[in-house]
C-alpha cells in the first residue's frame, strides 16, 4: 500500500480561532483571548479528571451547591480551575457557575464586556464510575455600561454569542458554535497538547431511532410525554434506548448519531432538573446550529426561554429535527 497521506496542514483550535477572527474586520481580538482561556480550562480540567483516582481526587467534597447537588471534589476543583482561567483572562466581567450560588463579578476586569456561564463538571455523579463527564459553557456580550450584575445574565439563549462543551471521554472532545454559525468539533491531541479540528461543520442526522431519557422518572411524567415514549417503544422498528446520565456524553452521541435526548419536567420536578443558563441554553444553541432543535416542556423553543434566576431550571427535549418534532406534534394533539 502507498504511504498513508500524513496531514501536515493541521488546524489547531488556536489557528482556527485566528482564522475566525480574521473574518470579522472589526474584531478586537478579545473573544479570541477569551477562547484561549476557555481552551486552557478544558485542558486543565481534563488533566485532573484523568488523574482523579490516582491522587485521591475522587469522591465527595462534603459540601453541596445551590441547586442541592452533593459536590464532588472534582466539581470544586473544576470550578476553581475555570474561575481562575476566566478571571486571569482579563476578558470576563461576570461568571455564573453551577457550583457558586452568586454570580462572580470580577472587579479586576471593570471594562471587559463578556459574561460567561458554565457547568464546570457535568455528569459528576458518574465520575467515580469512570463514565465520561464534561464542561458546558456559554458566552454573552454584556450591554454597554453593564456592571455585570446577575440581572444582566437573565437572557435567553438567542443572545449567546458562543456556546459549547468539552466531553472528557476516550479523548477530550470540544464542540463549539457561535451565534448564527456552524458547529465545529475538536479532538485533544495529548502529544501536541492541542485541540485539533476533527469535525468541521457538524450537521446532525434529521432523524434516528435512538432515545435518551431516564425512564425511571416515567411514573411522574405528563401524559403526552408517556405517549411519546411508548410510541417509540411500540414502533414497527422499536427505538434503541441509550442513557449515560451525563448530559454532555448523551448530547455528544446524539449530535453525532442523531436521536433525541430528553429530561422532561415532571410531577417530581415541575421546573425540570437541568439548569437553563449553563446546561439547556448552550446545548440548545449547539443543536440548533447543527440542524436539530430544542424545546422546553411547554414545547417552547429552548433558545427563547428567559431564566427567572441564574440557577433556574427547565425541562428539555433536544436532538434530531424530526425526532423533536414528534414530541411537539404529540403535545399539540393533547392541546
Ligand atoms: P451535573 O452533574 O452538572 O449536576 O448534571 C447532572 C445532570 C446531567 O448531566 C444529566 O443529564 C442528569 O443530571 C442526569 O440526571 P438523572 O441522574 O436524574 O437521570
Ligand atoms: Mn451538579
Ligand atoms: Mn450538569
Ligand atoms: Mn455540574
Amino acid at each position: 500500500a502507498g504511504t498513508e497521506k500524513i496531514n501536515t496542514d493541521i488546524i489547531t483550535l488556536t489557528r482556527w480561532l485566528t482564522e475566525e477572527q480574521r473574518k470579522h474586520k472589526e474584531a478586537t481580538g478579545d473573544f479570541t483571548l477569551l477562547c484561549h482561556a476557555l481552551q486552557f480550562s478544558f485542558k486543565s480540567i481534563a488533566y485532573y479528571i484523568r488523574r482523579a483516582s490516582l491522587i485521591n481526587l475522587s469522591g465527595l467534597a462534603g459540601s453541596s451547591n445551590t441547586t442541592g447537588d452533593d459536590q464532588k471534589k472534582l466539581d470544586v476543583i473544576g470550578n476553581d480551575l475555570f474561575v481562575a482561567a476566566m478571571k486571569s483572562s482579563g476578558m470576563v466581567r461576570v461568571l455564573v457557575s453551577e457550583e457558586v450560588e452568586e454570580a462572580i463579578v470580577f472587579e479586576e476586569n471593570p471594562n471587559s464586556r463578556y459574561a460567561v456561564v458554565c457547568d464546570p463538571i457535568d455528569g459528576s455523579s458518574n465520575l467515580d464510575a469512570g463514565v465520561s463527564v464534561g464542561t458546558i459553557f456559554g458566552v454573552f456580550l454584556l450591554a454597554e455600561g453593564s456592571k455585570g450584575s446577575k440581572e444582566d445574565l437573565l437572557h435567553p439563549g438567542t443572545e449567546l454569542v458562543a456556546a459549547g462543551f468539552t466531553m472528557y471521554g476516550a479523548s477530550a472532545q470540544l464542540v463549539m458554535t457561535m451565534r448564527g454559525g456552524t458547529v465545529n468539533g475538536f479532538t485533544m491531541d495529548n502529544a501536541l497538547g492541542e485541540f485539533i479540528l476533527t469535525h468541521p461543520n457538524m450537521d446532525m442526522p434529521k432523524k434516528r431511532s435512538i432515545y435518551s431519557t431516564n425512564e425511571g422518572n416515567s411514573k411522574y411524567w405528563a401524559e403526552p410525554v408517556k405517549e411519546w415514549c411508548e410510541s417509540m417503544k411500540q414502533a414497527e422498528k422499536p427505538y434503541s434506548a441509550r442513557y449515560i446520565g451525563s448530559m454532555v456524553a448523551d448530547a455528544y452521541r446524539t449530535l453525532l448519531y442523531g436521536g433525541i435526548f430528553a429530561y422532561p419536567a415532571d410531577k417530581k420536578s415541575p421546573k425540570g432538573k437541568l439548569r437553563i443558563l449553563y446546561e439547556c441554553a448552550p446545548m440548545a444553541m449547539v443543536f440548533e446550529n447543527a440542524g436539530g432543535q430544542a424545546v422546553n416542556s411547554h414545547m417552547r423553543r429552548m433558545m427563547e426561554v428567559v431564566p427567572e434566576h441564574i440557577h433556574d431550571r427547565s425541562g428539555i427535549f433536544m436532538g434530531s429535527y424530526d425526532e423533536v418534532q414528534k414530541v411537539i406534534d404529540i403535545h399539540k394533539k393533547h392541546g
